[in-house]
């Protein structure tokens, strides 16, 4: 790959900020099925959570804060000469870019990072080197486990002011491709497009739109998804969500362009998680984008709606 192609090969994790770090790792271990172990403090002291899924040491990070928030994303190249190549890149792009603190490495448990913000202000790290966990991953609640691999973690939707600055983004620095796009009308007469960019075989690890009218605090994310295998996976922990507590606030849907069956529910931060299965693989060679009308084929409605999302 040359030096002007270099892409990140995967979402490999995301850090959150969160206000209530017990309720978390409750609602992690009792409704998403990770496994909760005790992280290292973070650079400025604050304890920190681990949560895995797979083999990897952790796919998402919980740090104490105030934002309720995510507070990083991190994307995987290949090893340090892909990480130079990147950063010389960035240089290019007239970028500003930092390297990790020694306690932001051990924190991941990384070899090597750099990090550097979206137009959003959004703070996107690429690394290398990550060790596996010295155990394996055990779910209770999960029998088969998460679906990540060459997928890596999931997805993540940011909501941004401005959308071209974005996409460019998307394409330019961190090498993502354009998977397709929807034109939905979350409010009516509210017309919004939300454009999804792959990395791999997984549909879309990234997708961007506006936030449209609605009340509560402004996040910088609207959701995170993470995939199971099937949907009894995915019914289940509905179930234990509502048992939980937590809000279901999308019901059981399918959208057009990923095919992914899930639900959403308000995680303790006040942010979304996606939680769903049957994503489609993507053949990079064969795909052709297109645009789709409306966000879901059916349900996906809210909790208080006879109508489906569109
Ligand atoms: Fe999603």
């Amino acid at each position: 790959m040359s030096e002007s192609t270099e892409a990140v090969l995967e979402l490999g994790y995301l850090g959150l900020e969160v206000s209530d770090m017990p309720r978390w790792r409750r609602f992690a271990a009792e409704v998403l099925g990770m496994s909760v172990e005790n992280g290292l403090a973070d650079e400025r002291g604050h304890a920190s959570t681990r949560l895995r899924m797979d083999q990897a040491p952790a796919r998402l990070f919980l740090v104490n804060g105030d934002a309720d928030d995510c507070a990083f994303a991190g994307w995987r190249l290949s090893d340090e000469s892909a990480l130079a190549r990147f950063c010389a890149k960035l240089d290019r792009l007239q970028l500003t870019w930092q390297a990790a603190s020694p306690a932001e490495l051990q924190l991941r448990s990384i070899s090597a990072m750099v990090h550097f913000c979206d137009p959003a202000g959004n703070r996107h790290e690429v690394y290398c080197g990550q060790s596996p966990a010295s155990t394996p991953f055990v779910s209770s609640l999960i029998a088969q486990g998460f679906v990540t691999g060459a997928g890596g973690m999931g997805h993540i939707v940011y909501e941004v002011p401005d959308c071209k600055a974005q996409q460019a983004f998307a394409l330019e620095v961190l090498g993502l491709r354009w998977s397709d796009t929807i034109l939905a009308e979350p409010v009516p007469g509210v017309e919004i497009e939300i454009d999804f960019f792959h990395a791999n075989e997984r549909h879309h690890s990234f997708a961007i739109g506006p936030r449209p009218p609605r009340p509560g605090p402004v996040k910088k994310v609207h959701h995170f998804m993470l995939e199971v295998h099937d949907i009894t996976e995915v019914g289940r922990a509905r179930d234990r969500c509502l048992a939980f507590g937590q809000p279901v606030t999308m019901e059981i849907g399918e959208h057009p362009n990923d095919r992914m069956v899930s639900f959403y529910a308000q995680t303790p931060s006040g942010i979304h998680v996606e939680f769903g299965c049957h994503g489609v693989h993507l053949d990079e060679k064969t795909w052709q984008p297109q645009v789709h009308r409306g966000i879901s084929l059916w349900g996906h409605r809210s909790p208080n709606s006879t109508k489906a999302m569109t």
